[in-house]
């Protein structure tokens, strides 16, 4: 089969069998291209709550596929690539948890998305980037563990102007991105504004305009009536963000941010795993009954 004709080939399988293909904002271009749906964890959770569909594609990594599972355990899931994770996800795991949980018993646990089904099962509360705010507001006072990116903690504290017991997991991708690349950046488009991720430490935090999840990044052009943006995440996004606005331009802050395990599914895989359904993702029973505490909590607050 010629490159050409995989697209029409998966959506022909993809109707065939009734399925639906789930995409983050970071895969590759021609792989956005063939999903229904593209967006950022939180949206991503959301669709897959909702689908109807009997076959749930997830192409994006290990920790969202497995969300899926959770939030619609009647889907099979399937990932093109089941190798693709996410290496802060494991940055943290259930036993370091507990412990840590045993040294601070008073202390509500929030996990971010990016965390095993494992951790999430041990946590109270999950939250996105998108939310991650209003979940820890939701708290109050109550004293906080927050696992496993130490930046997304940070940026929670800066902006409730409070403290959080914070794990020291990061992106590999996001500290990629330094201060000095942004400003060069800046320098070289003076006119830009800067949307980084809070992903990213805070001296680059600190030098954009916009901190915000994917797909916050993807509509604020939308609200602006700036025509140039710097982006400070995994370039990825620039693919939505060039076809929601062939007008303007956007540059990322650092062309090396990549991310390797969103970079696995390839339309290939995607062909294969619809037509084998051979890389199921499963959760088991009582992880995934725990987790879907924790993430459900989250979803609720929404209302
Ligand atoms: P969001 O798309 O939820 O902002 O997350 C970024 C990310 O790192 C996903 O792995
Ligand atoms: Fe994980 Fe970072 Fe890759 Fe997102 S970009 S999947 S947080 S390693």
């Amino acid at each position: 089969m010629k490159v050409a004709d995989l697209p029409d080939r998966i959506r022909g399988l993809k109707r065939e069998k009734n399925a639906v293909i789930l995409a983050h904002n970071y895969q590759l271009p021609e792989v956005q291209d063939v999903a229904d749906f593209v967006g950022d964890s939180l949206g991503l959770s959301l669709e897959a709550r909702k689908t109807e569909a009997d076959l749930i594609v997830f192409c994006g990594v290990h920790f969202m596929a497995e969300t899926a599972k959770i939030l619609n355990p009647a889907r099979k899931v399937l990932m093109p690539d089941p190798q693709a994770g996410c290496p802060m996800a494991d940055m943290i795991n259930g036993a370091q948890l507990a412990e840590m949980k045993q040294r601070h018993p008073q202390a509500k646990v929030v996990c971010y998305i990016n965390s095993t089904a494992e951790v999430k099962a041990l946590s109270d509360l999950c939250c996105t980037s998108g939310n991650a705010l209003e979940v820890v507001a939701s708290l109050g006072k109550e004293e906080v563990l927050f696992v496993p990116d130490q930046y997304l903690g940070s940026w929670v504290e800066e902006k409730l102007g409070r403290r959080m017991i914070l794990w020291s997991g990061y992106c590999n991708i996001h500290v990629r991105i330094t201060p000095e690349a942004l400003l060069e950046a800046r320098r070289e488009h003076p006119q830009a504004l800067a949307m980084a991720h809070p992903e990213c430490p805070p001296a680059v935090r600190n030098l954009a305009d916009y901190v915000a999840s994917t797909s916050q990044m993807v509509t604020f052009p939308e609200t602006v009536s700036a025509r140039e943006f710097i982006v400070a995440t995994e370039s990825g996004i620039l693919h939505q963000l060039g076809k929601k606005y062939p007008d303007r331009r956007f540059y990322p802050a650092e062309k090396r941010s990549i991310c390797p395990n969103m970079k696995k599914t390839s339309l290939e895989k995607v062909l294969w795993c619809l037509e084998d359904e051979k890389t199921e993702i499963l959760v088991e029973d009582s992880v995934a009954r725990q987790a879907g505490v924790c993430i459900r909590r989250m979803l609720e607050l929404r209302k």
